[in-house]
């Protein structure tokens, strides 16, 4: 008991000093973090009405995954949740219609790989990349801003920011109003089989035209290519032959 009692300071000072350490270290104007590595569900239950979506992160195991780049990466990360009137809002089926990867995409694409404030979206530029995406630039999402409102449109969902859930300068949790469904997963691909390269057509408003217009430029640039090597072959011919007969005049 003694002992106890004469270790409580001591104890007391060691948790005031770890309480204080990151308020000293960065902007004393922010919410204190919990201790320890950022736990997302942990966030989100606290939070209450996000099951389906911690569910979801969990069975996708993009739960691990978010954890462990928040405490890797000085990146931070923007989490877009939807609650669980947002899921049973979806048409029947939605998510039973999906493989184990396009959960997992869906899931990601409710993920930006980078911290965002509110503030902060009023001057990102669309289209943002999302956790799902490459670095080929697909699954991106547009947000738009009014004053603090701030609007999210994937191609097929106009949802909207309702609260912040969560912000501590590293990670940002949103409640949004939708489940933001990509384009990709819930669009049929297009009928074109043609394998052409992606190429960016930043201008081109409708995505069936641009599909069109690749795949002519694409085939357009083989042709040209082709017309090119046979032109050079036929330059390099001639410019043989007659090196050739200059040789053969001149012995
Ligand atoms: C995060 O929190 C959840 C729920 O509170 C818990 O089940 C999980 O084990 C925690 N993960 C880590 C890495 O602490
Ligand atoms: C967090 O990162 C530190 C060092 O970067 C590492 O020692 C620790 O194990 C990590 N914790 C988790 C939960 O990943
Ligand atoms: C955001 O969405 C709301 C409701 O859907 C709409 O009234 C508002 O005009 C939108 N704002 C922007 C900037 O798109
Ligand atoms: C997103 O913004 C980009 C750039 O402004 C635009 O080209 C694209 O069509 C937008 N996509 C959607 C789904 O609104
Ligand atoms: C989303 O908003 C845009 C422009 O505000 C509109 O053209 C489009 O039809 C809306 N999409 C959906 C699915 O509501």
């Amino acid at each position: 008991m003694k002992q106890i009692i004469s270790t409580f300071p001591l104890v007391f000072f060691f948790l005031f000093f770890i309480y204080c350490t990151p308020t000293f270290s960065q902007s004393p104007a922010q919410a204190p973090a919990p201790p320890g590595p950022t736990n997302v569900t942990a966030i989100l239950e606290k939070a209450s009405q996000y099951t389906t979506f911690i569910r979801l992160l969990k069975t996708t195991q993009v739960a691990d995954q978010l954890n462990t780049q928040l405490n890797n990466s000085n990146q931070g990360l923007t989490i877009f949740a939807p609650a669980d009137n947002a899921f049973t809002n979806l048409k029947p089926g939605t998510l039973n219609s999906l493989t184990d990867q396009q959960k997992i995409e869906l899931i990601q694409y409710h993920v930006l790989p980078s911290f965002f404030s509110v503030s902060q979206f009023q001057t990102a530029s669309n289209p943002l990349r999302t956790q799902a995406g490459g670095s080929d630039g697909q699954f991106p999402l547009n947000i738009t801003t009014t004053g603090n409102q701030v609007n999210i449109t994937t191609g097929m969902v106009n949802a909207t920011v309702a609260n912040t859930v969560y912000t501590d300068n590293q990670l940002a949790v949103y409640q949004v109003d939708q489940v933001l469904l990509p384009h990709s997963l819930f669009t049929p691909p297009p009928p074109a089989p043609a394998p052409s390269k992606p190429k960016k057509h930043p201008s081109s408003d409708s995505p069936s035209s641009s599909d069109d217009t690749t795949h002519v430029d694409s085939s357009g640039g083989i042709r040209l290519s082709q017309h090119a090597l046979r032109a050079m072959s036929s330059i390099i011919l001639v410019l043989a032959t007659s090196f050739g007969s200059i040789l053969f005049v001149s012995v």
